[in-house]
């Protein structure tokens, strides 16, 4: 369920009428729904109503301070893997005990920088990192409370490049020498453990690799409790897949997820925390693009548009399909034609869609990209020079540019000419 529907055969984003934006904000650029974006958060909340829980919205998916500040005032923590995304999630207003820290490279510098502002919980990926961390804590008199990544050797069935829980990807500690880590982590100082943490990747489309994984980590909790550790929270990561064909695919719901979590861990009288990302901005996002050409040649088609591989970069990336429709609704019944849809970028990869059945559409006509709101804007680059692609928000009736499209001048203003050139 989004809310970009047409109305009286025009695209809108909740009220507001998406050929308006484009008129007002040029042509590339995203939007996110306000009431998509809060409906999604909510969903997830009320899958784990009556267990003590926290919601960390993975703001690596979609990390504008806006849509952050839309989440936090509805109660989501943020799960960060950086500084910049932490310092982020603070001027969002998210309280540090509310922010989550994962990732399996974090510097020292930026141990110590979220230890002095604060923070709930780093969830630590390794041996290396866990002795770094202590040195860093006890150095600044400072405890670093602790869940250590997991992982289940567990294969999430997703894409190769988004599958990180088995045991040959580089995430988290393997699950059969957790105890012996655990035991090493309770006797250093400055540290303090308080739960356990597993991610099994990304677009998981079937909850029998949760239940695997949750149920491994249950078991485990109940053998660390035996051995006196105090674990109380369980850090179960995101990963619920979207649809991304209308109509077509449909992932399990959130709240047969809430179930699975209640049925593995529910019982264990943990906090529970997840780190959705994807669920809660990929269908509230699009990206909404202009027909600069339609070039016919031997019978091919190709519907060139002025969005590229650089602003949306998950088709080249992951050869993801994402839904393309019109802004003006097509007439029923009309004739489609097949067209592959591609960007500007000088790379063959540049390309959304191929052999995609399209109405007829012209030079100047408005796309739509759907599903685009999750590792869409925060994966963007200037590739080709192209300045960042603009974000804007709708709410009802009303829209606000949330990142504005830097000029030209700009874009240059940033890079240094030595004065011995
Ligand atoms: N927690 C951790 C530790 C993660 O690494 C991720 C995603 C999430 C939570 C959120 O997962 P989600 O609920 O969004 O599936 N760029 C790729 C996806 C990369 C996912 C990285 N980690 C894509 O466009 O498909």
């Amino acid at each position: 369920m989004d809310h970009f529907l047409y109305r009286d055969g025009r695209l809108m984003a909740e009220d507001v009428d998406l050929a308006h934006v484009a008129a007002c904000v040029g042509t590339p650029f995203y939007c996110y729904s306000s009431a998509t974006l809060t409906r999604h958060f909510q969903l997830f909340t009320e899958a784990l109503t009556g267990m003590d829980h926290l919601v960390c919205f993975a703001m690596k998916s979609c990390s504008n301070l806006a849509v952050l500040k839309l989440l936090g005032d509805l109660g989501a923590g943020m799960d960060v893997v950086s500084l910049g995304e932490y310092a982020r999630a603070r001027a969002a207003g998210i309280p540090p005990d509310r922010i989550v820290f994962s990732g399996v490279g974090k510097t020292r510098h930026e141990m110590s920088e979220t230890l002095k502002a604060g923070i709930r919980q780093f969830n630590v990926e390794s041996e290396p990192e866990l002795a770094a961390l202590s040195q860093v804590a006890s150095g600044l008199g400072l405890t670093a409370p602790i869940a250590l990544r997991v992982n289940p050797d567990v294969d999430a069935r997703t894409h190769d490049k988004i599958a990180t829980g088995r045991r040959q990807d580089k995430f988290g500690v393997p699950i059969d020498r957790a105890e012996e880590i655990y035991a090493r982590a309770s006797a250093l100082p400055g540290i303090e453990v308080v739960g356990i943490d597993v991610h099994i990747g990304s677009q998981l489309t079937s909850l029998e690799p949760f239940e695997e994984a949750y149920g491994k980590v249950a078991r485990l909790t109940r053998a660390l409790r035996a051995q006196g550790h105090d674990i109380r929270r369980l850090d179960l990561g995101g990963g619920l897949g979207i649809p991304y064909t209308r109509g077509n695919d449909a992932p399990p719901l959130p709240s047969d997820y809430g179930a699975l979590i209640r049925r593995t861990v529910g019982d264990l009288g943990c906090e529970i925390e997840i780190e959705p990302g994807r669920l809660i901005a990929g269908n509230a996002g699009i990206l909404v693009s202009r027909v600069v050409y339609l070039k016919r040649e031997a019978g091919h088609r190709w519907l060139i548009v002025d969005a590229g591989m650089n602003d949306l970069i998950r088709p080249a990336m992951y050869g993801a399909h994402h839904d393309i429709v019109p802004l003006h609704e097509p007439e029923p019944g009309v004739a489609t034609e097949d067209v592959d849809v591609v960007g500007p970028v000088c790379e063959s990869g540049d390309t959304f869609a191929r052999a995609r059945a399209m109405p007829p559409l012209e030079d100047g006509d408005l796309i739509a990209i759907r599903s685009a709101g999750a590792y869409g804007a925060v994966m963007a680059s200037e590739y080709n020079s192209r300045p960042l692609v603009p974000e804007v928000l709708v709410k009802d009736d009303h829209f606000a540019v949330i990142r504005p499209r830097p000029s030209i001048d700009e874009m240059l203003a940033r890079d240094r000419v030595p004065e011995w050139l």
